[in-house]
């Protein structure tokens, strides 16, 4: 262990920890950022060609109770890592070197003010960091080489010019070892808020060296004509608006029924705390339900882990557009500032994003995470029609939300909490689909026309959620459910006998799974040492929604790379250093990290702490009215109590209504 040098760091007040602080599992706040910086300034001497990738809370380890009025004890982790600190507010940070391409890993102690964990990893890249979006579009647009290409096209002013930074993948090219490049692509605009998106600078890519910022070649793959038509969609560009759309306003007059204490949110028996991290945004911590007078635990930390986008389009210009957005990118750092009245309606909690740009500096996204309750329609109903009598209650629900913009594509995240005990997680996909300028007469095989001259690729989004679970406590085990059709015989003479079938899924190797549609297949996680009162292990169901697999070959580069995809469901024993499904550091990574790897070992997930990861996956063939905006699509899954309760839990919702208190 070190001790704060004379440098720099030393006129930072130990005591000083403005915000933040009030929990182990709050985020930092950025006083708390600024001071991890300064004591690491202070320590090992970084100058100014050091960029900080992330500079966020080191998770406290498992063993504290994070519930309603948890407190925190000492977790059984001391080493570096990204999690399972020992107790303490504790910063953990990604440094790059961009003089030597070394990327750090450290850990600040914030009460002591110390460096207690610093270790340098080999043969990775830290994520894209939004200064690098900047500065690479300014580094492609002063480069002669670039500016040649686009004289080629008739472009003579790069002041319209739009320059998107692309991850580089890995594609086993040996001059790209250790390089930490981006592929750029770059479109132009006809006036400086038109949508740029509708004009491809087609078949120039420039390839970057993000540690120089210097282009160090472009390629040009050849002149396609700029498609004809503008692509606007904004309020400005409107020939006219519809009419006949009359106030439909959501009225709360005694405002919201939930409640928030610092990150600590309660509402209708439900309580969790709201944490967000760089790369993943919203993180939902020790989501518990009060059941009767107990505070039942259902999962420990929820978050969405990766996402990745493989696109199917083979030619050389095309191949390398595969984005992971969560851990090339950081979801998080991306998202937007929320509008009241426009993203969510009502009466609104927003959470602030403390962040960091990559010189250290604090950054904040206000309004980063919405916090709203929404009308859902009928949450029961029965009309006994022998007396006429009618019960019913209407189905309330709890938002929890953020919208993410990468580039071109707009992603919202929706955490919904049900009276019912029903936990929700929504992926709402918009914005501007990733596109191609085609010739004239073009259809192109591996996408579609989306507007004259205009393709988009096919492409699919898949999404990891990792679920910390803890139904009732830690020790859970995943059953899988099929539900199969009893041969005919002397037990089913009529032939119309079947059953759902339970199937323990005791190792990882076991538990790695596919979506069944056909068989009603769902994962049933329980906790085999508390029954309910029928004398059955209480559990939570996993239903999938829409899903498919990757239809990129195995072994394609991004195959390897997101090899989590290959498998909607996979369950491991909870270990603090996985968090990532793709590994911690996808960037230009080869493949095999994350859920590959860490399954090898086919550890037992029976009976133990363990984390459920499902992936799904939106598979999007454009379509000219995904042009020039995407209306939203969506995909998701849900989490249903199953056999948690003894009945339904949401007997107790009164009546709504006017008057005395019935509808009519
Ligand atoms: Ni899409």
């Amino acid at each position: 262990m070190t001790t704060l040098g004379t440098g720099a760091g030393q006129s930072v007040r130990v005591e000083a920890l403005p915000g933040g602080g009030g929990h182990p599992l709050d985020p930092l706040s950025a006083g708390e950022i600024e001071r991890a910086v300064a004591v690491l300034r202070a320590e090992r001497q970084l100058g100014d060609r050091v960029r900080f990738e992330s500079v966020e809370l080191r998770e406290p380890g498992k063993d504290g109770d994070f519930s309603r009025n948890g407190g925190m004890t000492a977790g059984k982790d001391g080493g570096i890592g990204r999690n399972g600190g020992t107790g303490g507010r504790e910063a953990f940070v990604i440094l790059l070197d961009n003089d030597t391409g070394a990327t750090y890993e450290a850990v600040v102690g914030l009460e002591a003010g110390d460096v207690t964990g610093w270790a340098q990893i080999h043969g990775v890249q830290p994520r894209l960091m939004l200064d690098e979006f900047f500065e690479c579009e300014q580094a492609v647009k002063e480069s002669p080489e670039f500016r040649a290409a686009l004289r080629k096209r008739g472009i003579v002013d790069t002041g319209l010019v739009m320059v998107d930074s692309w991850p580089a993948g890995n594609y086993g090219v040996a001059e790209e070892e250790g390089m930490r490049l981006s592929f750029a692509r770059s479109w132009l605009r006809a006036s400086p808020t038109d949508n740029g998106y509708a004009r491809p600078i087609e078949g120039v890519i420039a390839v970057v060296d993000l540690n120089a910022m210097r282009v160090i070649r472009v390629d040009d793959h050849g002149v396609v004509p700029m498609p004809p038509n503008d692509g606007n969609y904004a309020a400005e560009f409107a020939a006219g608006f519809r009419t006949g759309l009359k106030p439909l306003d959501i009225v709360q007059p005694e405002g919201p029924s939930f409640s928030v204490d610092g990150n600590l949110v309660a509402w209708q028996k439900w309580s969790f705390r709201v944490g967000y991290t760089r790369r993943e945004g919203l993180v939902l911590h020790g989501v518990s339900y009060e059941d009767q007078g107990r505070e039942r635990p259902i999962i420990h930390r929820a978050s969405l882990a990766e996402l990745v986008v493989p696109y199917g389009d083979p030619a050389e210009k095309n191949f390398r557009k595969n984005a992971f957005d969560v851990g090339e990118a950081g979801i998080g750092s991306l998202a937007n500032s929320l509008t009241l009245g426009c993203d969510c309606l009502g009466q609104i909690y927003y959470f602030d994003a403390a962040l960091n740009n990559s010189r250290g500096e604090p950054t904040q996204i206000p309004n980063a995470v919405c916090l709203h309750e929404e009308d859902f329609g009928i949450l029961w109903k029965h009309t006994d029609w022998r007396t006429g009598q009618v019960e019913v209650r209407r189905s309330r629900r709890l938002v929890i939300s953020f919208i993410t913009t990468v580039g071109n594509y707009e992603y919202g995240f929706f955490w919904y909490l049900y009276q019912d005990g029903g936990i929700e997680f929504q992926v709402k996909l918009t914005g501007i689909v990733n596109n191609m300028a085609v010739a004239p007469g073009e259809v192109p095989k591996y996408g579609a026309l989306i507007a004259p001259q205009l393709g988009g690729h096919i492409h699919q989004h898949f999404f990891s959620v990792r679920l910390d679970m803890s139904v009732d406590g830690p020790n859970n085990s995943v059953y899988e459910v099929n539900t199969r059709a009893e041969p005919m015989g002397p037990d089913n003479p009529q032939g119309n006998a079947f059953f759902a079938e339970r199937t323990l899924l005791a190792t990882e190797a076991e538990a790695q799974r596919t979506v069944e549609p056909l068989t009603g297949r769902h994962w049933l996680i329980v906790n085999p040492s508390v029954n309910n009162y029928l004398g059955q292990p209480v559990g939570y169901k996993l239903v999938p929604g829409e899903n498919i697999l990757p239809f990129a070959h195995p072994e394609a580069s991004v195959s390897k790379r997101a090899a989590f995809a290959r498998k909607h469901l996979w369950v491991t024993p909870y270990h603090p250093e996985e968090m990532a499904p793709a590994g911690p550091y996808p960037n230009q990574h080869p493949g095999g990290a994350g859920l590959p790897e860490w399954t090898r070992g086919n550890r037992s997930v029976e009976n133990t702490d363990l984390v459920v990861w499902y992936t799904f996956g939106s598979h999007h063939v454009p379509r000219p009215e995904d042009w020039p905006v995407m209306p939203v699509m969506y995909t998701g899954f849900k989490l249903m109590p199953s056999g948690f309760f003894d009945r339904n839990p949401a007997l107790d919702v009164p009546p709504s209504g006017q008057g005395d208190g019935h509808c009519h």
